[in-house]
This record gives structure tokens, sequence and C-alpha cells, in this order.
């Protein structure tokens, strides 16, 4: 079953049933201010930190589910609804949520009322702006009440959600014209301050939450517009809120058009104050008049499509399926770019209060987001690099307002330092700017330890060498990046965190895992210091890759496939000796793509494995059986039930893993069935089942030995984005970009006839036909650039500013 459609040309997911799944959500903002939307107007806005800076409240869990967000209410006689059907929930005559690249619309009617809200941030702005249009298509003269309603979060929302004996009464508000001003703690350390504004003359007001819906009353039910006549409440302490009344005459067929904006502002320390108790709305009002008319609105959405229409135009493909194309084109770029913004702070499962930036999560975030905007990947390579230490460990997480390493959560694991290598050398490979790996980066935040970046790199790389275990495995500390694999753990007291709990301090849990990644980014580093002539190092570097390789082929194999790792005990685990968890997707997909054994037919017996033990209808589980009970000594994964998470179930974020493995082996009508088992386009059909939007990528679907296989979890903030952009677009349509071109090795499908790319590439544009006459998955017989024959594979660097033709031959 479907709840709405997607719609290409616009590059919207059009929603025509309120009652989703679940809440589908969407992101504005693009850069330092952001709001979460969801399908019926629930939501939230934050700047810059979604812990320390939020400016609007957001219940988590609630009940009903996804209650509370920007809403407004329209009274029209005895009826009151809402446009994006809740809070109201009235029966709407239409209904339509339009979520587009950074927008969303709400296009509604009621009872001979159209309403159209649009909602969006402009380029470069601390604030929302909420166009409101209303139009009278019924042929008596309406005389409509209009409320608009948001709850201010006091600013920190962790503590927002659990000091009330503080923050009762601290909530301040100021009310001047048509604005909405919340200050709370203005007056004693903050320089920030938020308001709600509307550019019309306003009948009314209301800033107490009390107040205005009624103590007892749900945002469903509010006092005020029950009786359809504002209090003009100020608040004081317990909970301020804005809400705007206005009312609209509207003769038939007219319509009228009303600009909210929630803003946010800072001011300098010493100018605080307009007068006594009356902060300084310059800066504000300036705001608002930026944005105070419809023209200026349609001109900030316009920018806001042609920044989307540069950003999507770089790479842009043609197949014969609408819903790859859709998905490589506009969605999961899109996710991308929010992957990018939001690491895994805010989203509907995800609590903004939890974790920052993650050092594994961004970089493996930047390879689907590069090409986009380089200038920006650069700053956040370095923002990472920054919160690593000298010895290559590296701080998990950091808080992006800071930008410094928390330490609450610590390090020690024991993946984190490889992935600055694959950020790095990929931000090269797209730009071919090598002066990056000459920046002064500090280590620990600390400027008096700054070294050239690639000290960064070779730092990441030894931190592996200086940490193997009794196999000559890389020893995986608290986890890798399996963060339930927890094999130092040990832990029995329920109320402490797998995560930051080690209660061993082992020399002998090992990873597989690792292993393969430190021989696919070791190689990389080999490749990168011979290209920048530390032939030296690279000579060095490559011994210690060389005995990974022995390792994993001497002590990592299982006969059929590779191991996961070693426990605490030495005892293997992914081994068919085990009675559950017998083989692993990870160590599969990384000694894989690192090609461990393959004229031995390792990397073939491993992926045959992965497909008879772990591939299902809906995807790859991650392990196999699942486990059925706690091992301590394996930690988080076995808690989870059979088939979810961790334990069995389908993490999208690995499959495509799996999928360049295959690739790797030419297996195009593997590695793209797998492909479309998990991309959201093609399981439009089965919404029902699968919960979570169908535009973008969850973390996890249910596995096989869950109680419901196919039912979805945890979607956009997941490296599923930019791993499954990365597999697609590089070894699938096989796009890859290199130090010194474009390399074309495409696998796909045999049927396919072939299938057209359009690339930006080092400032030209490369326009990518590739032909298969006949019908192979793999292999290139001839390339011809602006028609002439190149002599191998490497489409080379061509003229900036213009379009060449790359045509492209299987065979
Ligand atoms: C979550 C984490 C990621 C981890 C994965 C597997 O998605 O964000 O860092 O690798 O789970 O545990
Ligand atoms: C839990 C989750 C995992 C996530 C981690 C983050 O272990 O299962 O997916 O990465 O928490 O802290």
């Amino acid at each position: 079953m479907k709840y709405g459609h997607f719609d290409d040309k616009n590059r919207e997911y059009v929603i025509t049933n309120p009652q989703t799944p679940y809440p589908w959500i969407n992101y504005l903002g693009n850069e330092d201010f952001f709001s979460l939307t969801s399908n019926t107007g629930g939501g939230y806005t934050f700047y810059k930190d979604a812990k320390f800076r939020r400016l609007t409240r957001y219940r988590y869990n609630n009940v009903p589910i996804d209650d509370g967000g920007k809403y407004f209410y329209i009274k029209d006689g005895d009826v009151t609804w809402s446009p994006g059907w809740k809070p109201m929930k009235t029966r709407l005559d239409s209904y339509e949520c339009r979520h587009g690249m950074s927008y969303t619309k709400f296009n509604s009617a009621k009872n001979g009322v159209e309403a159209q809200i649009l909602q969006f941030i402009p380029l470069g702005f601390w604030g929302e702006i909420q166009k409101v249009s209303l139009k009278n298509t019924a042929s008596e003269t309406k005389k409509l009440k209009l409320f608009s309603f948001i709850e201010w979060c006091l600013w920190n929302a962790e503590d927002d959600m659990t000091n009330f004996q503080r923050n009762f009464s601290t909530g301040e508000v100021e009310i001047e014209d048509s604005t909405i001003y919340h200050k709370t703690e203005f007056k004693e350390r903050r320089n920030h301050y938020a308001f709600y504004s509307v550019n019309a003359p306003i009948d009314g007001y209301d800033t107490d939450r009390e107040s205005f819906l009624g103590l007892y009353n749900g945002f469903d039910n509010p006092d005020v517009v029950n009786q359809g006549t504002p209090k003009n409440t100020e608040a004081h302490g317990w909970s301020p809120i804005a809400s705007h009344y206005i009312e609209v005459e509207l003769q038939p067929g007219e319509s009228r058009d009303f600009i909210f904006m929630l803003g946010y502002v800072e001011v300098d320390k010493d100018d605080k104050w307009e007068r006594k108790a009356v902060i300084n709305k310059k800066p504000a009002k300036a705001m608002m008049a930026k944005y105070n008319t419809v023209e200026k609105i349609d001109t900030a959405y316009d920018d806001l499509h042609t920044y989307w229409d540069r950003l999507l135009g770089k790479i842009n493909i043609e197949s014969s399926d609408d819903r790859l194309d859709r998905m490589v084109n506009i969605w999961n770029q899109y996710q991308c770019m929010v992957t990018f913004n939001m690491s895994r702070s805010a989203s509907f499962f995800e609590s903004g209060i939890g974790r920052g930036m993650g050092f594994r999560d961004s970089n493996q975030d930047l390879i689907g987001f590069v090409h986009q905007i380089p200038e920006r990947a650069r700053e956040r390579i370095f923002d990472i690099a920054s919160t690593q230490f000298e010895d290559g460990s590296c701080y998990h997480q950091y808080q992006p307002l800071t930008k410094k390493g928390n330490s609450a959560i610590g390090g020690d694991f024991n993946d984190d330092p490889l992935w600055l290598i694959l950020s790095t050398t990929e931000y090269i490979k797209e730009t071919g700017d090598f002066s990056l790996l000459d920046e002064m980066v500090p280590f620990d935040n600390d400027a008096s330890r700054a070294k050239p970046h690639f000290d960064h790199l070779k730092a990441s790389f030894y931190h592996v060498v200086n940490n193997l275990g009794p196999h000559g495995l890389p020893l995986i500390g608290r986890a890798d990046w399996n963060d339930c694999l927890n094999l130092n753990c040990f832990s029995d007291d329920p109320n402490e965190s797998f995560q930051t709990t080690g209660n061993k301090k082992g020399k002998t849990a090992e990873s597989l895992m690792i292993a393969g990644l430190f021989v696919v980014y070791g190689k990389e580093y080999v490749k990168l210091c011979k290209r920048i002539g530390k032939d030296t190092e690279a000579k060095e570097a490559e011994k210690h890759v060389k005995a990974m390789i022995e390792a994993v082929k001497k002590d990592g194999w299982d006969g059929d496939w590779y191991l996961r790792a070693y426990d605490y005990y030495g005892k293997k685990i992914g081994s068919n000796e085990n009675e559950e968890g017998k083989i692993f997707i990870e160590s599969q997909g990384w000694c894989s793509m690192a090609e461990i054994g393959k004229k031995e037919g390792m990397v073939e017996k491993s992926l045959n494995a992965v497909k008879e033990h772990l591939d299902c209808e809906y995807g790859i589980v991650l392990n196999s059986p699942a486990f059925t009970k706690y091992y301590i000594e394996y930690g988080e994964i076995s808690t989870y039930p059979a088939g979810y998470k961790e334990n069995g179930g389908i993490f999208c974020h690995n499959n495509p893993w799996i999928m360049i493995g295959e690739t790797l082996l030419g297996r195009g009508d593997q590695a793209y069935g797998y492909y479309t088992k998990i991309a959201p386009s093609f399981l439009e059909d089965i919404s029902e089942l699968h919960k979570v939007e169908p535009y973008v990528y969850c973390q996890m679907i249910a596995g096989k030995e869950a109680f419901k296989p196919g039912e979805a979890k945890n979607s956009w903030l997941s490296g599923t984005a930019s791993w499954n952009f990365f597999a697609i677009t590089q070894y699938i349509l096989g796009v890859k970009t290199d130090y010194d071109g474009l390399v074309i090795d495409p696998c796909i499908p045999s049927k396919w006839d072939g299938f057209k790319m359009s690339r930006e590439f080092r400032g030209a544009t490369y326009k990518i036909e590739v032909q298969n006459p006949d019908h192979v998955s793999k292999g290139v017989k001839r390339i011809l650039v602006n028609g002439k024959e190149i002599p191998s594979n490497t489409v080379p660097i061509l003229e900036k500013g213009k379009a060449h033709s790359v045509q492209v031959i299987m065979g």
C-alpha cells in the first residue's frame, strides 16, 4: 500500500494520506539553522546543535505519536481545522504534504477554504519562514480566525526535559507589535534570543501555554481556539509559547498571504539591551524586514531551488528504471546532505540530545557528500581530525557547537582512525586538492600540538599496526564498526552502557572487520604516499598491509567464509563451530573489498556464503543465526531480540559493502539485486510494512528471524545513505573518482542495454554514455572521449568549463 507518490519533476514526495504508518519527515535548512518537519506539522527547530541550542520544544516518544510542533488552527464558524491535519485532525476535504529539497508544503482544503503553507529556511539565514496562504473558494464571505502556535524550548533540550524545579520559574518573553520574543536566561549568560513574528497586524496573542491550551487539554483542544478569543497572556515561568491571533475576512475568490518567521538572534555582549529589561531587537527587526513580502519570499525560495539544481546537477543519471534514477539523482544525494549536517544527532529516532558528531560516522558520511560541496567537506575533515590524539586514537564523538571531543563517551573504538583515511583520500580524488595534507591540524583540539594533516593519516594507519593481538590481527578495543560487539565489556549491570564500559583491559579480542578495513585503507594510504613522493613510507606501510593479508589468510578464514573476531578468551566468533552467530556480514564485506585470498577463491566463497546464509527477501542480515541468549563475552549484540538491530537485523549500512564485493567479482546481477532490496524507492509499494519514509534509507530493516521481517526503523541518519550512494555510483554504475581522472568500470545487470551519467568532475562535465550491446555485467571494451579512443579505462582530467562526451562500450 502507498501513502503518496514521487513527483520527480519537482523533486518532491507527495503524501496524500496524513495517517502514514509512521511520521514521514523532512529537514529544512542547510548550514547553521535547521528544522525537522513531519507530514502533519510536527517537529522542532534548532541552531547548529540540537542539544544545546534548541529553539522549539518537542516531546519524543509521545502519546499519540508526533504531538507538538509548529501548528496552525483555522476557525471557520463552528469548524476548526489544521492545514497539516494535526493537531485538530478534522477530516479535510483535501490534504497534501509535499516534502521537497529543504522545504515542505502543505495544501489542504476544508469547507471552501484552501490553505497552503510553505515552510523553508532561506539560504544563509537563521530563521524559518512559513508562508501561509488562505483562499476563499466558497460563494459567501468567510470570516476566519487564524491562530499560530509554537512552544519554546528553554535552549538546552536535555535540561528542558528534566530540570523542572528550575525551568518552571525561568521562562520569559517580550511582546512587541506582531512579534513574540523568547528571552529566557538572556539576562544572565546568554546573548541570544528567538522570536516568532508575522508580517501583519495581529488581533491578539498568547504566550503562556496553560492559558492557551487549558491545563488538562491537548494540542487538539485548545481553550483559546475553542472560545475563539485570545487571552493576550504574558508568560512568567512555566511553559512559554508563541501564538498569534489574526482575524481574516475573505470575499469569495479572495486570498491572503501571511509570512510567519521563527528566527534566532545573537547580539554582542555589550549590546544586549535596548533599555532596562528590554532586549535589543534591532537584529531581529532587520531579519523580519529582509523577508516581509511575498516577492522577497518567492525570490528566496527560487534561490533555494537554484542551489539544489546546482548541487544535484553534479551527478545525474538516466537508466531504464525511474526508481533508480530518483534515488541517485534526488533522494539519496539529498539524504547525504542531511547526514553530513546532522551526523546522528536529530531525527525522529535520534533525540538530538544523545549523540553529537561521530568520528567514524562523519568520516563515512563524507563519501556521499564530497562532490556536492567539497569546501565544507574539507572543513569537516579538519574538525574531525582535530579530535584525534598523537597515537592515532580519537574521541568517538564531538559536539558540533564546541567542536570538542566528548569525554563522557571517550574513545577506543579501534576502527575509528581508519575512516579518516577514507574521507581524506575520497576528498582528494574528487577535488585534486592535495594541499589539505599540509594544513596544520591540532591533536586533541590543542593548537600547540598541531601537525600537518598527513601526520593524522599516518597516526591512523599506525594505530592499527601498534595495536595487534595474538594472531597479528587488529585489537577491537571497545568495539569496531559494530558498536554492539563489545568484546571487553563483560557487563552484568543493566545500568551501565555497553558503549562506554570496558570492564576488562583485553589484549586478545581481535576484529576481522578492522583487518579488512585496514587492508583496504592501508592500500589507499600506500597509494597516497607513493603519489606524494613518500616512497620510503609507502614501502614501510606496504609491509604491514602484506602482513595483515597473511594474518587473515592464516587465522581469519573459517573454511567457507571469513571469521568475524576472536573474543576475550581467544575463541572464534563467526565460525561454523559456533552454535549461534556462525557468520557475520562485516568481515565478509571488508575482507572481500580488500580482496584477501581472491586467487585462492576466498572472496567468491565468502560472498556465496553471504547469499546462502545471510540474504533474505528484505536484504542481507548482519549475522546468522541470530543470538537467542545473552553472551556476556559478546556484549550488546546478544541483548537484542533475534532479527533486530545488530543481532540479525538488516543493517542497511553494511549491505553496500557486499554489493561492492560482488562488483569486484563481476557479479552485476547480484550486486544490483541486493541494491534494490533495500533502496527505499523500490519499497514504496510495501509502505505499510516498511513503515518509514519511502524516499530515504533507514538504518535497519527487521531481518528474517524477526517477529516482523521487513519492518524498518531509524530512518534518515545512517551511514547507509553515503555507502549506498558510493556503491551504486562508483561500483555498480562504476564511475569512480581517482587522483588522475574518472575510472569507468561498470558492473551492472546483464540485461541492461546501458545507461547515461552526467558527472561534474574537476570543473568539467563528463557526459558518459555506457552501451552494453553484448549484455555483459562487467568489462569495458572501448572508451571514446570526444570521439577519440583512449588507451585505458581512466578518463583523464578534461578541460574545465566544458562538456565532454565519454562513450563507453562494454563487452
Ligand atoms: C549506528 C552507529 C554507527 C555504527 C552502527 C553499527 O548506526 O551510528 O556508528 O557503526 O550503528 O553498530
Ligand atoms: C546502540 C545501537 C547502535 C548504535 C549505538 C550508538 O548500540 O545498537 O546501532 O550505534 O547504540 O551509541
